[in-house]
């Protein structure tokens, strides 16, 4: 919205008696987006050997922005729980917390492929629960579940996923570090590693792959690895810390935008120095108010 359409919409505002000072400073963007991307799409840009790009999200206005972008999809990852609300781990994310942030996201970024994670444990338990958590997260605005995992058996992710995949739920897997095993693997540590946990992960994959998986995202393993699962499956493989020979990548969207405090791993690249310069604009407003120089007059009502 230009300047002159701001001040239409404020004078329309006005003449219609809404209360001005509730009003966002700035008029929503029409969200639209450049490069959808479908579920059954992902193979085939695979096939086609072009990168799928993803990022996390987990609000409206971040997610309009992302729907002015070529990124490809939009993960509402349980991450959320951490970047959003402060946890320290993924864990206290809820099904309730996940539908608010994806039902953000799609109102922020109506056209966009959205995935929702499935929180932890959410995948353990009767068929009604696994559905009815998927179900939310899809009636919330997802177009697809993350699942981590690829555990056999009663309460293993794997059953959860045919199980969901029948029913018409596309499901993105996911291996290597998972953040919602923290505890069993004794803190953020590279996966893959040993020769036998090494096959493990590509047994694994090939089990999503067997379930119905679209795609996988790889997280934290060696670069070889990752190639090397890449190579191996048929479905995409989404890498995280996973390097430069698989099909695609992801990243936190706040790690990478440079708002994330603290140290962040060693796979992340900063494309921006975003709490640098939200602290620099933070403490220009402050100065400006202390001289009074905001407001202006252009800033003022006559
Ligand atoms: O929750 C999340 O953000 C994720 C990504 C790190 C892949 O699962």
């Amino acid at each position: 919205m230009n300047s002159s359409e701001l001040q239409n919409r404020d004078a329309k505002q006005e003449s219609s008696g809404s209360p001005v000072s509730n009003l966002p400073a700035s008029g929503a963007p029409a969200a639209r987006h450049r490069s959808r991307i479908t579920a059954p799409e992902f193979i085939s840009r695979k096939q086609k050997n072009i990168p799928i790009s993803m990022v996390t999200c987990y609000d409206y206005w971040s997610a309009s922005i992302i729907a002015e972008t070529d990124i490809d999809c939009i993960l509402v990852g349980d991450s959320g729980a951490m970047v959003m609300h402060g946890y320290a781990s993924t864990l206290p994310a809820t099904v309730d917390m996940m539908a608010l942030h994806i039902a953000a996201v799609r109102r922020g970024a109506p056209q966009a492929f959205v995935i929702g994670d499935m929180p932890f444990m959410t995948e353990v338990g009767s068929i009604d629960s696994i559905v009815s958590h998927a179900r939310t997260l899809m009636q919330a605005g997802a177009n697809a579940v993350k699942l981590e995992g690829a555990v056999e058996g009663y309460g293993g992710s794997l059953a959860a996923i045919e199980l969901l995949v029948r029913s018409g739920v596309p499901v993105m897997g996911h291996l290597g570090l998972t953040p919602q095993s923290v505890n069993s693997f004794g803190g953020y540590r590279v996966q893959g590693r040993a020769g036998d946990a090494r096959e493990k992960l590509i047994e694994d994959a090939r089990r999503l792959e067997e379930a119905g998986c679209f795609a996988i995202v790889l997280e934290c393993v060696p670069e070889e690895l990752g190639s090397e699962m890449a190579e191996k499956l048929t479905v995409p493989v989404i890498g995280i810390g996973a390097g430069s020979g698989v099909d695609g990548q992801v990243l936190v969207l706040h790690d990478l935008l440079g708002l994330t405090p603290g140290k962040t791993p060693r796979f992340v690249r900063k494309y921006l120095d975003g709490a640098a310069l939200m602290h620099e604009a933070l403490e220009n407003f402050h100065k400006d108010i202390l001289t009074r120089a905001f407001p202006d007059e252009a800033e003022s009502y006559t």
